[in-house]
Formats: C-alpha cells, sequence, structure tokens
C-alpha cells in the first residue's frame, strides 16, 4: 500500500472516439499531428506519469471513416520517436503484432527506439485483431497458436537485442579496432514460424532489458503474460474482474518461477470527466450517438462470434440465450468478458446494446467527476486489485486535462502516484533517468 501505484496515460486519440470528434473543440483536424501527441506527453511528463502508451491495429474498414477515425493512426514507434525526443524521463509503450510484424524489424525499432529515448522504451506486444489482409505472407493462426508465435517471436527479438552487446563497441582509434567481433554474434535461429540469422544491426542492451506489455486475458493470454509480461493492459470492468486477474496471474507467475510482482496489472480506466456527473453522462451520450441499433446489433455480433437477429425483446437475457461463436472472434478476452457481463446483469436487450462493452469498450469505466474517479482508483487499489492502469480520457480533451490537472495531483496526495522519476516498480524498468 505504501508503493505508488504505475500510471500510463494513452495516445491513442480516444477523446475523439464514437461522435467525440464533432465536437467544436475536438481538435479532431490534428488527429495525424504529431505535436499533438508530443505535447500532450510534455504534460503526461510534467505530470510525472510513468508512461504514455500507443496502442496500435493494422487494419481500416474504409467506410468506418464515414463516421470517424477509427483505426486510422500513425504509426505508433515513429510517433514515440518524436515523443522521446522532445521528452526526458517519461517512458514510451510502443505496439507491435508478432503475429504480422518480423522479429527482425521488431527488434531493430525496439533498439533504436531504446538508443534514442536513453532506455524508455516498452513493447506493447499484441497478437493482433484483423488485418492478415495486408500481410499476404504469411497466415493469421488461430488464437491459441498465435501465442505459440508469439513466444517465439519474443524469443527472437531478446536473442537480436543481446546479439551486438552495447559493450562490444571498442572505438580504439590507435588500433583501428571498432567492435569486438566476437561479442557480434549470429543468433541462426532455426524454429516452426521464425528463420532469423542476426546479428542486429545496431548495439543494443546499454539501457537494459526492454519490458513487455501484453493484453490477451484468454487462459492463453494468461499463461503468455505471466511467464513473460511486465504488464498487463487489462480489460477490466469491474473491480472483481480486476482482482480475479491480478490473483490469477500472481499465482501463475509464482509457478513459473518469477516473483508474483513481476507482472503488474495496469487495467484500461476509460474516462469521461465533467465538473459534475450530469454534465459527464452528457459527454459519454454526445460520444455514442452515432451508433443505430443495427450496427449495436452488428457490434454485439462481432465481439460474440454469432448472429444475434432473434435475440427477443420483451424479456432478460441469459448467457443461455446466445449460442457457441460460429465465427473465430476477433478477441477471446472481450467476447468473455462480454459473457460475463450477461450473466451477472441479465439485461434486456435494450440495455445490452447500450452497454460499454458493447458501444465503446470492455475498460473499467467512470462517467462522472474527478473526484468520483479518485474515489474509485483509491478503492481499487486499497482492494489490490491493481497495481495502477492506463488511462483512456473519453469524450473530449476537457476530460483529458481534467485527469491530467486534477485527478493525478489527487492521487500523488495521497500517495497512490509518484510525485519524481526516480522511484518503484515499472518506473524503475523503464525511467533509468530521475527527474529531479
Ligand atoms: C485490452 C486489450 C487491448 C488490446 N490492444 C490491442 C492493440 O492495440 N492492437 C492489437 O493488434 N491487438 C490488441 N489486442 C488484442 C490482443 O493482442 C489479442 O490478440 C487478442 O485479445 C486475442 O487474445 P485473447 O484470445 O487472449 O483474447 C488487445 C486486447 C485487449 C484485451
Amino acid at each position: 500500500m505504501t508503493t505508488p501505484m504505475i500510471a500510463g496515460l494513452s495516445l491513442a486519440s480516444t477523446w475523439l472516439s464514437g461522435s467525440a470528434w464533432r465536437r467544436a473543440d475536438s481538435q479532431a483536424e490534428r488527429h495525424h499531428d504529431v505535436d499533438l501527441y508530443v505535447g500532450l506527453a510534455q504534460r503526461a511528463e510534467r505530470a510525472c506519469l510513468d508512461f504514455v502508451f500507443r496502442p496500435d491495429t493494422v487494419f481500416l474498414d474504409p467506410l468506418s471513416q464515414a463516421q470517424g477515425p477509427g483505426t486510422s493512426a500513425l504509426d505508433p514507434t515513429l510517433l514515440l520517436t518524436c515523443v522521446a525526443r522532445a521528452t526526458q524521463h517519461i517512458g514510451v509503450v510502443t505496439t507491435m503484432s508478432t503475429s504480422f510484424q518480423d522479429p527482425f524489424h521488431i527488434a531493430r525499432s525496439l533498439a533504436s527506439l531504446q538508443t534514442i529515448s536513453a532506455g524508455r522504451v516498452a513493447w506493447n506486444l499484441v497478437t493482433g485483431l484483423e488485418g492478415q489482409g495486408n500481410f499476404g505472407h504469411r497466415p493469421f493462426l488461430e488464437a491459441s497458436e498465435r501465442y505459440r508465435q508469439a513466444e517465439e517471436s519474443l524469443q527472437v527479438v531478446q536473442a537480436l537485442l543481446r546479439s551486438y552487446p552495447a559493450d562490444a563497441l571498442r572505438l580504439d582509434r590507435d588500433s583501428g579496432l571498432y567492435a569486438d567481433t566476437q561479442a557480434i554474434r549470429p543468433i541462426d535461429h532455426q524454429g516452426k514460424y521464425f528463420q532469423v540469422q542476426g546479428p542486429l544491426t545496431l548495439p543494443a542492451g546499454r539501457f537494459g532489458r526492454v519490458p513487455i506489455f501484453q493484453a490477451g486475458a484468454s487462459a492463453d493470454g494468461q499463461s503468455f503474460a505471466a511467464r513473460f509480461a511486465d504488464a498487463v493492459f487489462a480489460a477490466a470492468p469491474t473491480l472483481a474482474v480486476a482482482s480475479e486477474l491480478r490473483t490469477g496471474l500472481r499465482q501463475l507467475a509464482a509457478q513459473a518461477g518469477r516473483s508474483p510482482q513481476d507482472v503488474r496489472v495496469l487495467p484500461g480506466l476509460s474516462l469521461y470527466l465533467a465538473s459534475t456527473r450530469a454534465e459527464a453522462q452528457d459527454l459519454f451520450e454526445q460520444a455514442h450517438t452515432h451508433l443505430d441499433r443495427p450496427q449495436r446489433l452488428a457490434k454485439l455480433a462481432s465481439i460474440l462470434g454469432i448472429a444475434v437477429d432473434g435475440l427477443p425483446n420483451d424479456r432478460r437475457l441469459g448467457p443461455e440465450d446466445f449460442a457457441a461463436p460460429t465465427q473465430p472472434v476477433r478477441s477471446r478476452t472481450h467476447a468473455e468478458l462480454l459473457l460475463r457481463r450477461i450473466a451477472s446483469d441479465r439485461p434486456t436487450l435494450e440495455t445490452l446494446l447500450a452497454l460499454p462493452e458493447v458501444v465503446s469498450s470492455a475498460h473499467w469505466q467512470v462517467i462522472g467527476t474527478p473526484a468520483d474517479v479518485i474515489e474509485q482508483v483509491l478503492a481499487w487499489r486499497a482492494a489490490d486489485a491493481i497495481d495502477g492502469f492506463i488511462a483512456l480520457p473519453g469524450g473530449s480533451l476537457g476530460s483529458l486535462a481534467l485527469f491530467l490537472d486534477q485527478v493525478v495531483p489527487t492521487l500523488q496526495a495521497a500517495g497512490a502516484l509518484k510525485t519524481a522519476y526516480h522511484d518503484v516498480g515499472l518506473g524503475r524498468v523503464i525511467n533509468q533517468s530521475p527527474c529531479n
């Protein structure tokens, strides 16, 4: 309880999601303007957050662009490179997919950003949601096998990051020896999914290990996280889900020979904030006006992987109303969380189609005032359900400002967040240099 938590800010333009981009003050014109994100990261650094985080996907539905920015986004590693150049302390967590990106490219990007940021990079390792049509040379494996591929990819990336150690550099002008070639070694990896000779094309390792973030929370995802992740970006709509996930991951980590506290649970914290609850509720509703009933039904069907045409309108629903998936789901984590919510709430169809898990996300959701968020964060922390969180400000940039200007300082005053860049947990792994 005395150790501050770890807090990150998502730079994923969540404040433009749904219909929120239509607000006069949304700055939607700047969605692809790197200076917007650099400015936000600088504000997050002034607030002493541990890291900024950029999730990413590699697919775009052209029709989605009629209604909002959707999955359209700058490349996360290029964006965070600009952020790293304009900040000194804050961690930069970039996303790359083991299903679509080759380990060599991943390792090279990480080593480059690690060097450019002087040791502040972490890798959000995703197995991907969709986008296989853009990567024709490699099949998109079924969900469990994607984790086996991810394991091999991670092994190769880590071997490549060790293959040209920074201390191999000699720069001995007198003798003319630039680097110790004995220390630079090919990795000669011959695996099921990847064949990679190595070594990496630049020295790495001067700043230590690159921490790993991970998100999928199916049984396979949890097993992966427990063995390899430093932090889990968790979809946890309730305290019970977060608590169960954290307890389970800590047990699995111990079974895998790790210290339980090595895997930190950082739920996404979706925030619709205003100075009154009524205004916050308006913000949330305004942000979700874009989805009509057929679109909500289509979202429900896509999350669960089934047709939902015949659902009754006149009674409460339970898991028994939903057949097993007939098509692969994008994310088993999201399907399982939604079914869990249906089992606990037994919603009518109308209520179901208004749930955040259907219309926006399965994240921890606070629609209210800064005091409401503070109360919930302190309660989840007191219940030992979290090691921190990743803030996802929604509805407006004002929501983000309230988070940085009011929520963070109060949590700091309560000892729940750090006030300087020289301490604990993942902060120690990511932030190598103190800020004061
Ligand atoms: C909270 C959360 C965030 C995710 N973020 C991303 C992302 O940014 N990019 C991506 O390609 N996949 C993302 N994923 C998908 C996961 O990497 C994974 O591929 C998917 O959830 C399937 O794994 P599962 O079977 O364990 O759910 C995310 C999943 C979750 C639960």
